[in-house]
């Protein structure tokens, strides 16, 4: 079977900074170190006034469309992926394949496009799609681009502040793919869940400690539905295990518990008994909460071992890199999470043609998904050809100020005109309103 995956990645961050322990914490009368040690992050990626969903799907995707040498007839979807639509029937893939139109000479009439919806999940889903799409035999050898795009901002004074981001992750999907293939296999979690959701508004209703449990308990069916169709997951399969990241700090504790599962009836369990016993198992407690109390005691100590710690330092610690930078960008944190850890291998000259990444997706609402990737061999031309750094780099920084005017810019309840704080340059720019309340776009040299 012919292999199916990700040809090429771009990212695209939204153009402002906020400093979260600098800047932010202060301002909250609180103590930095909740931002870097406690969520883990340092900083938030914001769009300035003339950057929306379009503009930073849109850039991504030409930026990615460039470095390959695509037109438009090699593309024959266009999915898009946000959770911050603006548009309840006009999909924003249609914006995007008009932005791209006022580049190229071609254009994107026989693309099928849609939008999928299911918190930041939807990405995912889309890369799907396009897999399916090509699998079933209807893409005519052409690629899909699947663009996932977020503005995440939530209400002021929402806990959820302190997670906030905004950017797109542009992805090329094909056979024979020279970033990774995509696992046949998938394990699934999904169940009805209230814990994050947007009801005809922009910014979330969330309760934040349940989103948190309910991400842990989804993921944990995610991967054991994954184990019934691929087998067991063992420690040593996986490189790096890329997860959807709100906040690092949800990753280091969904970390625990895979780990926890990875290594159980195992050589490893064996191993640390001597120093932290073996894992509770259910069947040796009277009652729930005796079982739930050893169980998180097994689990503070198994966080404290050395063995832990350094498969956490390899494995999972390299993906959160650009996320501590940016915050969370919903649809496209998952994918952000894979580049970083592709990035970090590049760095340090880790060789990884043909080595597994195991992908745990999550949308709230709730869902979570978990594949496997198997990296090919043109991956580090195409890690290489990121920007980011530089892009991050590049960011205006706010003030506080700053701040406050432009979240309320981003509110689409409110009528807020301000002045942008950096000056756009190659690149797509939303240019005010038109006759039927449509967003118009144009491209600035
Ligand atoms: P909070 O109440 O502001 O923070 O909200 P906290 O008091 O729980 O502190 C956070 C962590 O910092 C804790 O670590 C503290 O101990 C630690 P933990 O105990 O949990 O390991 N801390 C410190 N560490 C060192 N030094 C200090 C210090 N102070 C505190 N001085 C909350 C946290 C996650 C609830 C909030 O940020 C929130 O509501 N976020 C939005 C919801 C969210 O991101 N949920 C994650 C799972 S759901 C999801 O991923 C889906 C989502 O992406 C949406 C979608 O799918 O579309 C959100």
């Amino acid at each position: 079977m012919t292999a199916v995956g990700i040809d090429a990645v771009e990212i695209w961050t939204g153009n402002l900074k906020l400093d979260l322990p600098g800047t932010f914490a202060p301002e909250k009368g609180e103590d930095p170190e909740k931002y870097t040690k406690g969520l883990g992050l340092n900083a938030s990626s914001f769009p300035d006034s003339y950057e929306d969903i379009v503009t930073m799907g849109a850039n991504a995707a030409h930026r990615l469309m460039e470095r390959k040498g695509l037109e438009p007839d090699d593309i024959g979807r266009i999915d898009v992926a946000t959770e911050s639509a603006f548009d309840n029937s006009k999909p924003v893939s249609t914006y995007v394949a008009g932005c791209l139109e006022q580049v190229y000479d071609g254009d994107f009439h026989h693309a099928n496009k849609g939008e999928r919806k299911f918190a930041c999940i939807a990405g995912t889903q889309s890369l799907d799609d396009a897999y399916n799409w090509i699998r079933a035999g209807r893409s005519r050898g052409r690629s899909a681009l699947v663009i996932a795009t977020d503005t995440a901002l939530y209400a002021r004074g929402d806990d959820g502040e302190a997670t906030q981001g905004a950017g797109a992750v542009a992805m090329l999907i094909s056979e024979d793919p020279n970033l990774v293939e995509l696992s046949a296999e998938q394990g699934y979690g999904s169940a009805d869940e209230t814990d994050f959701l947007k009801p005809n508004q922009q910014f979330p209703s969330v309760d934040g400690k349940r989103s948190v449990q309910v991400y842990l308990a989804r993921m944990r069916e995610a991967l054991e539905d994954f184990e019934s169709v691929a087998g067991e997951v063992h420690e040593e399969d996986f490189v790096y295990a890329p997860f959807h990241t709100p906040f690092p700090g949800m990753v280091r504790k969904a970390a625990l518990l895979a780990y926890r599962h990875v290594i159980r009836d195992t050589e490893i369990e064996d191993d640390l008994a001597t120093e932290i016993g073996r894992q509770p198992r259910p069947e040796a407690f009277d009652s729930d909460d005796e079982y739930r109390d050893a169980l998180r005691e097994y689990m503070d100590s198994l966080k404290r071992t050395d063995r832990y710690a350094e498969w956490y330092e390899a494995t999972i610690d390299p993906t959160l890199t650009i996320a501590r930078e940016v915050g969370n960008w919903y649809t496209g944190s998952v994918h952000v999470a894979r580049a970083s850890a592709l990035k970090h291998a590049l760095e340090s000259d880790r060789e990884m043609t043909g080595k597994k990444l195991l992908i745990g997706s999550y949308g709230s609402g709730a869902q979570a998904e978990i594949h496997s990737e198997t990296v090919r061999d043109g991956w580090e031309e195409e890690i290489t050809a990121l920007n980011i750094d530089e892009q991050l780099a590049e960011r205006y920084e706010m003030t506080w100020d700053d701040y406050e005017e432009i979240h309320d810019a981003h509110n689409h309840e409110m009528d807020v005109d301000v002045e942008e704080f950096t000056t756009p340059s190659e690149e797509f720019v939303f240019d005010g309103w038109g006759r039927m309340g449509e967003r118009k776009y144009r491209y600035v040299e």
